[in-house]
């Protein structure tokens, strides 16, 4: 694997982004998540005792759903918080509010809103972990269970050839900074032009990649595509609910709808969304409902990877996970 040595953080862990995390701590939390959807992660409650903070200013199911499952099922109690609970809507600091709540909780798992500087604010204290639930610019726990899912499914990661199709949003951007890191894997993007990764990310994947054996794709067309893919992958064209400025947007998307004609090439390819779909935008009904689709264990084990996240949190990466 090809990431960070060392993870840029001091005793607390935080996870705000997928470059937050060594070598180490990708696999063992991949891993762990595998084994809590095996039921083999063993009996203990790590975080009996703790109390874990849910705080979504935006909507969610599963991830919302998937952490306060998580914790409760490893021990802890939870807090919840909607958009209009705190008193940052009456400006109180980010920084005020992460002091003041690591006095009382081990982890605030958090979704804010469009400033992914947000979450480094709530994590400049030293007591209590921040998890990523979700920001503007990435969606570190979904890559995570998307690893999670294909560690489970084909009992690898090494060697997976992944296409993806739609925008390069926070899900793409998570997905390229995490499966960049394992050896043999191949990404293709293709993304409706103007709708692309941003430029940093694709730098730092590509690089990650070059440093080891992945490579990494992205093209603004459907056509002259690689077969042989094991996962076809997309997400809603709407990220987070929110339209786009550009009137003909809906036009530009439209090749990038992901049909059954995307199996010619790959027969043996599974299907992945990370949900929430529209049936007949993104993806057809008969994609989504069909035989290679699996994105609904895929959105079950949010909850099994949400899991082995809030362990990480308190006990760091499991040795021999
Ligand atoms: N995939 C995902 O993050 O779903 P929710 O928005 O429902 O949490």
């Amino acid at each position: 694997m090809t990431g960070p040595a060392r993870s840029p953080r001091g005793s607390v862990r935080h996870l705000i982004s997928i470059n937050d995390l060594t070598d180490e701590d990708l696999r063992s939390i991949v891993a762990r998540g595998a084994r809590f959807r095996a039921g083999t992660a063993g009996p203990e409650r790590p975080l009996a005792g703790d109390v874990v903070g849910i705080y979504f200013r935006k909507t969610s199911t599963r991830t919302r759903t998937a952490f306060s499952s998580g914790a409760l099922r490893l021990g802890a109690q939870i807090v919840s918080y909607g958009p209009d609970d705190l008193q940052l809507n009456t400006g109180e600091t980010h920084e005020d509010t992460g002091a003041v709540m690591s006095r009382m909780l081990e982890v605030l798992v958090a979704r804010t809103a469009a400033d992914p500087g947000e979450l480094r604010m709530l994590a400049a204290q030293d007591r209590m972990s921040v998890v990523n639930a979700m920001s503007a610019d990435e969606h570190p726990t979904q890559a995570l269970t998307d690893l999670t899912t294909l560690l489970g499914h084909f009992g690898r990661i090494d060697g997976l050839r992944v296409l993806y199709v739609g925008e390069g949003n926070n899900t793409a951007t998570a997905l390229a900074l995490a499966l960049t890191r394992y050896a043999g894997t191949h990404l293709e993007v293709r993304t409706p032009p103007g709708y692309g990764l941003p430029d940093e990310i694709r730098a730092t994947a590509s690089a990650q990649a070059a440093r080891g054996t992945a490579t990494l794709c992205e093209r603004h067309d459907m056509v002259d595509l690689p077969g042989n893919f094991d996962v076809v992958y997309t997400t809603r064209w709407q990220t987070t609910g929110t339209s786009k400025p550009d009137p003909n947007w809906r036009e530009i998307f439209a090749p990038f709808q992901v049909t059954t004609a995307l199996w010619a090439g790959s027969p043996n390819a599974i299907f992945m969304h990370d949900l929430p779909a529209h049936r007949g935008e993104e993806v057809t009904a008969e994609v989504l409902d069909g035989p290679a689709s699996i994105a609904f264990d895929q959105a079950e084990n949010k909850m099994h990877s949400a899991m082995a996240v809030l362990e990480w949190c308190r006990r760091g990466p499991v040795a021999g996970s």
